[in-house]
């Protein structure tokens, strides 16, 4: 793998946002004057949002997604729902296609569980949304942390972790051989005359026997223009790693450190490249939160009125609700614990042995821009240049902007830090076109490249395992 940092030509950059009230860069801050998130329900202000990405050139609307409520905290619902911590949760396919008619060349990315979602409705609902929105359309694969979701959907508890990636591994065996594998790329003639449709012969069972899943098929729904949605996933334990590399063409990276970033790409792309991937195929992002004034001052004096509206009760509802530890049962000098069946790359650790203390993690947690958070605070010029070098420093493709107010730090980037890139050569502002994959991909193609394991069980190709 390459170790040198390189300056990336052109940063890719989505917008990451969720169907809810409490999400994004800080919990709490959605009580700001200047957010809408509150109308969480109206497509109005989903409206703007998405018009506005698409006009300052952004990649991608990325959705995330959750399947229970933040219950942790307190033993109980009430803090996450008083202080709207990821919730509510609306279901964010339902935006989808109402969102690509008004903004036409946005692409979306959705998230969607495979421990709790079946592959065969979801390899249906993808492919729908994929025809619909003419290819503009990417899957953050993710396999859930949350015992409330579990609960939700008839567990005691959550699988454990290996058995939760185990199951995701087969869960994409069976898309692929759906949407890559039950119908000829020519099975649609549509020709009204003879009249055929498709043709006899080009739509074929699957016939898939595994562990979790029995799938007849075939795909009922045509081949669509991308066939499986690009894949993203943010895997960051050495399971999910090796998830990644076998599946993912975009990384998400819940860290901040460049080395530390670029260690762990260079490691997940050596093992893509030894399951035969050409490793430049594994894109990364990085969810970064932005603070930016047209001077230092003003950028300096956002940055404080962020902070006079943020909330550090919903950061701990937040943060027990990812790891699974609710910090509220512990002292503020006891050492709080790191075992966990949650989120465990988002365990705040100390350096070396030393255990933290609940008292340690909530004054890392003071201040709105978190230590250890990726945070850009400056001028436009300040940030563009402190994003380039971050890129290029990481191995990374571009960042995932995490909103601190919404739509006031997408409006801010668009308006002031898009320019700067754009000057610097480091972006390009103009509206993207075709397909997700199209354009991530250097080579422009629409569909899953030769090498990806999932390409294997394309039609016509004889399917050599699993
Ligand atoms: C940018 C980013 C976005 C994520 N979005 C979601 C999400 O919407 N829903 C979800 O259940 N998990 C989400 N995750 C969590 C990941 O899917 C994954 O569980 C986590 O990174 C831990 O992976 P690991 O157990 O392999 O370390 C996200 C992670 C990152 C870094």
């Amino acid at each position: 793998m390459n170790a040198e940092p390189t300056e990336p030509t052109q940063l890719v950059v989505g917008l990451y946002e969720q169907a809810s009230v409490g999400c994004g860069g800080a919990p709490g801050l959605w009580t700001h004057p200047a957010d809408d998130r509150v109308m969480v329900n109206s497509l109005d202000r989903w409206r703007n949002v998405a018009t506005t990405a698409e006009e300052a050139g952004l990649h991608a609307l990325f959705l995330a997604d959750v399947l229970g409520l933040y219950d942790v905290y307190e033993g109980s619902l009430d803090a996450a729902v008083g202080e709207a911590v990821e919730a509510p949760a609306n279901d964010p396919f339902a935006y989808v296609p109402a969102l690509a008619e008004v903004a036409r060349r946005l692409a979306f990315v959705v998230t969607a569980s495979t421990t709790y979602e079946h592959p065969f409705s979801l390899a249906r609902r993808f492919a729908t949304l994929d025809h619909l929105t003419d290819g503009r359309i990417g899957w953050n694969v993710v396999t859930s942390y949350l015992e409330s979701a579990a609960r939700n959907f008839g567990l005691d508890g959550q699988l454990a972790h290996g058995d939760r990636y185990a199951r995701a591994d087969e869960f994409l065996e069976v898309v692929y051989r759906l949407l890559e594998g039950s119908w000829a790329d020519d099975a649609v003639v549509a020709d009204k005359s003879v009249p055929v449709w498709a043709r006899p012969g080009s739509v074929r069972p699957v016939h898939f026997e595994g562990e979790h899943f029995r799938v007849h098929g075939p795909a009922l729904t045509s081949p669509s223009p991308q066939r499986t949605p690009v894949l993203f996933q943010a895997g960051w334990s050495p399971r999910g790693r090796e998830f990644g590399a076998r599946h993912g063409e975009v990384l998400l990276l819940p860290k901040s450190d460049p080395a530390e970033i670029r260690a762990g790409l260079d490691d997940t792309r050596a093992r893509a490249a030894a399951l035969g991937r050409v490793p430049g195929d594994v894109r990364a992002l990085a969810l970064a939160r932005v603070v930016v004034g047209r001077t230092a001052a003003e950028a300096q004096a956002k940055l404080e009125d962020l902070q006079s509206t943020y909330r550090l009760r919903a950061q701990l509802v937040s943060y027990s609700g990812d790891t699974g530890i609710d910090i509220a049962r512990y002292a503020d000098d006891e050492p709080l614990t790191t075992t966990t069946n949650g989120l465990t790359s988002y365990v705040v650790r100390g350096d070396g042995d030393r255990p933290l203390t609940a008292g340690d993690v909530k004054r890392r947690f003071a201040s709105v821009a978190r230590g250890g958070d990726l945070f850009f605070v400056g001028t436009p010029d300040e940030v563009a240049e402190a994003m380039s070098r971050h890129a290029g420093a990481a191995g990374l493709d571009g960042y995932l902007l995490n909103p601190l107010l919404s739509p006031g730090t997408l409006d801010d980037f668009a308006e002031l830090v898009v320019p700067a890139l754009a000057a610097r050569g480091a972006f390009d502002p103009t509206p993207k076109e075709g397909t997700l994959r199209a354009r991530l991909r250097a080579d422009g193609r629409d569909r899953l490249p030769a090498d990806f394991p999932g390409a294997r069980h394309r039609f016509g190709l004889e399917a050599s395992a699993g």
